[in-house]
């Protein structure tokens, strides 16, 4: 039996990672929950509860208990979390720390229903940060420098932008557009433009294959089926990338658009620094093909794309679940609450 165990957790919107201090990354699973309306329990969580989204039965509801990074269900999450943790792969202990990534700009009410989630489940204590820093950390950023770095995570539900200077956020914002939000506008596209309905895992697949924010040199298409707006009947379609890029120009506008105006209110300093050291683009949604050109583009300073941006997060979280005194000790210097201000 260990005595103290310290875990990672970056719970996203679409993903939930845990990362095991000395271990690494021991779950990597789709932040869902099945739910049996008639019995009242929970039938499953994770990838199993993943594949029943958009085909389950009338009485058996899946859903996603995170919401544009907040917790929109509590018990349901409550609930996601405790399987995730009871995990068999997982040691057993007494005392279970956690640190846990949120996103930027929580009210308090937010941030305490995260804490008090993962007491309800037995944490001990929860130390949490905001996903931006996470992502510069686990990018590999020296977050410490006194030079501004600014990360824009895109994530399922929300995307997060923040400058970060000394170890801090100067300023941050969050939005409530972000891969979801894509999806949403593909299954509308297709509706309007194709009279097809189709569900999200099509428009996931849509989006993957052909979807992208820039116009592409190489045609790319892919037929989907789904039910006929006017017959009721299954019908296939072809969907071409050029169409998937109109339909996210109004969601791709208002990303950079807000980009935009974060840097409007960054002192002029930072600003300096963010034309030297560019912007850094993490998170799933950052994998949208021409994603990094379209904010070149758009905010005139070189874009990177994080190594591996579905897992950058948790990496980061991982690095300061390794060290969390070397963490805590930074903490002290910063912060009177619980929040990790590195
Ligand atoms: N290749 C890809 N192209 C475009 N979007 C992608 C790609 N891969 C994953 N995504 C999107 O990334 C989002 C999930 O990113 P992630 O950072 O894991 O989100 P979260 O942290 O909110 O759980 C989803 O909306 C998913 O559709
Ligand atoms: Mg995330």
């Amino acid at each position: 039996m260990m005595l103290k165990k310290i875990l990672g957790v970056d719970l996203g919107t679409d993903t939930t990672q845990v990362y095991l201090k000395g271990v690494g990354i021991v779950l990597n699973e789709p932040s869902i929950v099945a739910f049996n309306n008639r019995t009242q329990r929970v039938v499953a969580v994770g990838r199993e509860a993943k594949k029943m989204l958009s085909r389950t039965p009338s009485h058996v509801t899946a859903l996603r208990p995170i919401m544009n990074g907040v917790i929109a269900d509590f018990d349901m999450a409550k609930e996601m979390v405790q399987r995730f943790l009871k995990n068999k792969t997982l040691p057993w202990s007494w005392l279970t720390e956690v640190v846990v990534s949120i996103s930027t700009n929580l009210t308090e009410v937010e941030r305490k229903s995260v804490e008090d989630l993962f007491r309800e489940v037995g944490v001990g204590k929860v130390y949490m940060i905001e996903e931006p820093i996470a992502a510069a950390l686990g990018s590999g950023l020296d977050i410490g420098a006194p030079t501004a770095h600014l990360v824009v995570d895109i994530g399922a539900g929300t995307t997060d932008m923040a400058i970060i200077s000394i170890n801090g956020l100067v300023v941050s914002k969050r939005l409530k557009i972000a891969g979801d939000h894509f999806n949403q506008e593909i299954i509308h596209g297709v509706k309007d433009e194709m009279k097809l309905f189709i569900g999200e895992p099509t428009a996931e697949e849509i989006k993957i294959a052909v979807g992208a924010a820039v116009p592409q040199t190489e045609k790319l298409d892919i037929s989907v089926r789904g039910r006929d707006a006017v017959s009721g009947l299954p019908k296939e379609v072809n969907v071409r990338d050029t169409q998937v890029r109109y339909w996210l120009l109004k969601s791709l506008k208002t990303m950079t658009e807000a980009l935009k105006e974060l840097i409007d209110v960054t002192p002029p300093e930072l600003v300096g620094d963010i034309y030297r050291n560019g912007v850094y683009l993490s998170g799933g949604g950052s994998m949208l093909r021409g994603m990094q050109q379209l904010f070149e583009k758009e905010i005139g300073v070189n874009v990177h794309g994080v190594d591996e941006p579905l897992i950058c997060v948790v990496r980061g979280i991982g690095l300061i679940a390794e060290n969390t005194s070397f963490y805590t000790n930074i903490l002290h210097s910063f912060s009177s609450s619980s929040i990790i201000r590195l």
